[in-house]
C-alpha cells in the first residue's frame, strides 16, 4: 500500500467534508454552480443549470464512506428538494441531478439498509423517462439543451439513466432508444483516435449528421478535454449496465487517447489541442476534467479484459488523483471556498475559470472515494 498516497487522499477526503460543511452553514439550501474568486456567491449567470444533483451527491458519498447520520439527513434534504426535476425538459442532464447525485444513492442507501424504498427508484425512471422524451426520431439522437438540433457528448454522462429505467421497468423501446443515442454519437462525435467532439449539428429534415462543432471547446476539431473524460465514463456506464462491447472498446478507445495524451501528473490543459500562448493557452488546466476520467478510468480497468490496459489505467487514475489532492486543495489559498481549485466552465463567456467547480467537486469526491477503497485494500 502507498502509504503517503493514503494519507494525501484522507487528508483531501477530509478536507472536502469541512468545504461541503461550511459552504451549508454559511449559506443553507444554496446550490452553487462555480465560485468567482474562490467564493460560491456571486452574480454571474449559470448559462444552463444543471449542477444541483451535485453536492448532495457528495453528501451521499461522505455517508457511505462514513456513515455519519447527518450527512444522511443532510443528504435527504437536500436531495428531496430537487424531486420536481423529475419533469424539467429544459435540460439535458436528468442523469448528473438523479442517477450520479441524489435518488439513485437514496435508492441504494435504503437497499443497503435492508428496507428498499422503491418510490426513490420511481423517481430515477421517471427522470429517465423524461430524459428519453428529448429523442429526435430522425437525428437519433437526444437534442442537448443548447438547441434542437444539437448533440453534446456531455449526453453520454445521462443516458446511463435511460438504460437504467429502460432495464428496471423492461421497456424494450426505451432501451432501443438509447441505444440509438449511444450508437449515433459514437458514429458522430467519436474519432478515430479517440479523442471527442463537443458538440455535433443534424439535418432535423434528413436527419443527415452536417459537421463537428464545441460550445465549450477550444475548436469544432478540437478535443475538448472535459468532453473526452465525460465519454470515456460515459461509455463505460452504459457498458457497465449493458454489456455492449461497442461501448467498452469505445471507452478504452477514449482511454488510449486520454492516457497518450495526459501530462505525467494526470492535470490536463482545459482543450488537448488550445494553443500554447494567449487567453486560451493550454497552461490554463481543467482540473474537473481530471477528476472525472480518473473515476472514468477506475471503472474502465474493473471492465477491460487486457491487464496491461487495466494497470494503465489505474495506474494513471491513482496518480492523477493523488496530483489533484497534492496541488490543487482549496486550502492553499485563504478563503477559497471550494475543495479543487484549476476547474474550467465556460472559457469564451469567461465563467468559472481557474475556478472550483460544482461537478469538479463531487467527482473528485467520487475519485477520492474509489481510491480509498483501492488504498485500504476495501474494494
Ligand atoms: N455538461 C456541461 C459541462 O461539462 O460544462
Amino acid at each position: 500500500m502507498d502509504q503517503s498516497l493514503l494519507s494525501t487522499v484522507e487528508h483531501a477526503f477530509d478536507f472536502a467534508q469541512q468545504q461541503v460543511r461550511a459552504l451549508t452553514e454559511r449559506d443553507p439550501n444554496f446550490y452553487p454552480l462555480y465560485t468567482d474568486q474562490g467564493r460560491w456567491r456571486h452574480e454571474k449567470p449559470a448559462w444552463t443549470h444543471w449542477c444541483d444533483g451535485f453536492l448532495p451527491g457528495m453528501m451521499w458519498i461522505f455517508h457511505e464512506e462514513t456513515g455519519d447520520p447527518q450527512w444522511r439527513v443532510s443528504a435527504e434534504k437536500y436531495s428531496g428538494a430537487l424531486e420536481i426535476r423529475k419533469d424539467d425538459r429544459e435540460v439535458h442532464d436528468l442523469g448528473f441531478i438523479f442517477y450520479h447525485g441524489t435518488y439513485k444513492r437514496w435508492y441504494e442507501a435504503t437497499l443497503r439498509a435492508g428496507s428498499p424504498d422503491h418510490s426513490l427508484k420511481d423517481v430515477v425512471i421517471h427522470a429517465g423517462r423524461t430524459l428519453a422524451l428529448r429523442f429526435h426520431e430522425r437525428a437519433g439522437c437526444m437534442r442537448s439543451f443548447h438547441g434542437a438540433d444539437s448533440n453534446f457528448i456531455d449526453i453520454m454522462m445521462n443516458v446511463g439513466i435511460i438504460f437504467y429505467a429502460a432495464l428496471e421497468t423492461g421497456d424494450s423501446s426505451l432501451l432501443q432508444l438509447a441505444h440509438r443515442h449511444c450508437a449515433t454519437t459514437r458514429r458522430t462525435l467519436v474519432r478515430g483516435d479517440g479523442s471527442t467532439s463537443h458538440e455535433g449539428i443534424f439535418d432535423l429534415e434528413t436527419g443527415e449528421f452536417l459537421r463537428q462543432t464545441t460550445q465549450q471547446g477550444f475548436r469544432g476539431d478540437s478535443c475538448w478535454s472535459r468532453g473526452l473524460a465525460w465519454s470515456l465514463y460515459g461509455f463505460g456506464t452504459c457498458y457497465g449496465l449493458t454489456r455492449e462491447p461497442k461501448y467498452l472498446e469505445t471507452a478504452e478507445l477514449n482511454a488510449e487517447y486520454w492516457l497518450d495524451h495526459a501530462p505525467e501528473d494526470g492535470v490536463v490543459p482545459w482543450d488537448f489541442d488550445a494553443p500554447e500562448d494567449g487567453p486560451l493557452s493550454r497552461a490554463q488546466v481543467d482540473t474537473s476534467a481530471s477528476a472525472i476520467a480518473a473515476v472514468g478510468l477506475l471503472n474502465l480497468a474493473e471492465l477491460t479484459a487486457s491487464e496491461e490496459r487495466r494497470k494503465a489505467c489505474r495506474d494513471c487514475a491513482l496518480k492523477t488523483i493523488g496530483s489533484l489532492a497534492a496541488n490543487y486543495l482549496g486550502d492553499s489559498v485563504d478563503g477559497w471556498e471550494g475543495i479543487l481549485r484549476g476547474g474550467v466552465y465556460h472559457i469564451h463567456k469567461d465563467l468559472g475559470v481557474n475556478e472550483s467547480v460544482m461537478w469538479g467537486e463531487f467527482f473528485f469526491v467520487e475519485a477520492l472515494q474509489r481510491a480509498l477503497r483501492i488504498l485500504r485494500n476495501t474494494v
